[in-house]
């Protein structure tokens, strides 16, 4: 049985997210519709998700001793992980001795908080179909890497990097030191491992949101979502919908993928698998252990959003991964570097039919950071796609 309490009570379910940007911003407003006190973390003051929480914190989440202060501090029942840059090695630690639940593992959060953890997991240990790859801490690493097998083309990125970052693409040996040199300047820490991984020809790329709740009886039993096509730009995502049209085969083989990682990694909670696939051929490329940013489409398909099978899924309660309808989700980017800035035609947006909007409320725009996203319903996702994307060229932002 799930019990529970009331907010700024001692008898109050306490959730602190690490991490509160529009993803965790949505997580949190799910928990707060069950009444559970949230505690919101994030690197800077008044992040979206420290907007719509109980209490906000700012800390260095990267830092070991300023993380154990703060959980140690806090005693939430759940730790929820919304970002990679964590000091996950503390986490464990913590969970190993009792002091706090990590969702959906310390381990998993360590694992996914680099290439490296996951993809030796992924490939190595479950065998899964993944890219050809190989960890390289240095240029004539690198160049004997493509040299031995990898081959051209193929992709660099820094083992600690997300939305794209510091990634690029070779095509041949004149972009290698080139490719090198931008992994260095993009990656998150800065230590020099990178991964090059041989360029997959896929047809289409997916987002497998995959859920592990607890069924009636107490046990844990894993739900799929429906498949979320994506578009990625620069390795970010510009575009998504859900569901995308996939063979059987394909769908089924995407599924066995997802499970195989998701049992592996454990715990409770949602999890955002990434495939490529050809035809009926499927590869592994990364997975979220949280809600994934292609999956903002959720908010207008899906009977319960991402977001809320997360919040449901982590307090122990039935979740229903069931599409409602076809939709599409299209990123609205800052376009200026400034902070407080205002966004034009809102109105003209939402006249867009089926059409919804999270402006997430961030303090500092720049020119390539996500600050909203346009949501569009319709009878199929080719319509769908085309008002997301209209709804958020009608947004136009600008300093204030
Ligand atoms: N081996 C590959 N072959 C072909 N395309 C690839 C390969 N690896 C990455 N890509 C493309 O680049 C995109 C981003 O790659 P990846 O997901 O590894 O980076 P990321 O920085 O973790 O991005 P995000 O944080 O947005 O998920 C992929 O979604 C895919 O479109
Ligand atoms: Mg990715």
């Amino acid at each position: 049985m799930t019990t529970l309490g009331t907010p700024l009570s001692p008898s109050a379910t306490r959730v602190m997210l690490l991490g509160s940007g529009e993803l965790g911003k949505e997580v949190l407003i799910a928990l707060q519709r069950l009444g559970v006190e949230t505690i919101a973390v994030d690197r800077y003051d008044n992040a979206p998700g420290q907007q719509v929480a109980h209490h906000a914190r700012t800390i260095t989440m990267s830092d070991p001793a300023q993380l154990k202060a703060l959980i140690e501090a806090e005693r939430p029942h759940l730790v929820v992980p919304e970002i990679e840059a964590i000091a996950t090695p503390m986490l464990q630690e913590l969970e190993a001795a009792g002091v706090v639940t990590v969702i959906p593992t310390a381990r998993a959060a360590r694992l996914t908080m680099d290439r490296e953890g996951i993809r030796r997991l992924a490939a190595e240990t479950l065998g899964l179909p993944t890219s050809p790859y190989r960890f390289c801490d240095s240029l004539a690493e690198l160049q004997a890497a493509i040299d031995a097998g990898i081959g051209y083309p193929c992709i660099v990125k820094p083992v600690m990097s997300s939305s794209g970052k510091g990634q690029s693409k070779i095509d041949g040996p004149a972009d290698v030191q080139k490719a090198w040199d931008y992994a260095m300047a993009g990656g998150r820490v800065s230590h020099g491992r990178i991964i090059v991984e041989g360029f997959i020809d896929f047809d289409y790329e997916i987002t497998q949101l995959t859920v592990r709740a607890k069924g009636a009886d107490g046990a844990v039993q894993t739900h799929f979502c429906d498949p979320i096509g994506h578009v990625q730009v620069g390795g970010d995502y510009v575009e998504s919908w859900q569901p995308m049209a996939m063979s059987a085969a394909a769908i089924d083989q995407s599924r066995q993928i997802a499970k195989a990682v998701t049992d592996d990694l454990g715990g409770l909670g949602l999890f955002g698998v990434e495939l490529f696939v050809k035809g009926d051929q499927v590869w592994f490329s990364e997975v979220s252990p949280r809600p994934h940013d292609t999956g903002l489409v959720t908010l207008c398909t899906q009977h319960q959003s991402e977001f809320e099978l997360h919040a449901r899924a982590i307090l122990g309660l039935p979740v229903d991964t069931r599409l409602r309808n076809p939709g599409a989700s299209a990123v609205i980017y800052g376009g200026v570097d400034a902070q407080g800035i205002v966004f034009d035609g809102v109105d003209e947006a939402l006249a867009v039919p089926g059409t919804d909007l999270r402006l997430f409320g961030k303090p500092e725009s720049f020119t390539k950071r996500r600050m909203g996203v346009a949501l569009a319903r319709a009878e199929t996702t080719d319509a769908a796609r085309a008002n997301a994307k209209l709804a958020a060229s009608k947004v136009q932002p600008r300093r204030g």
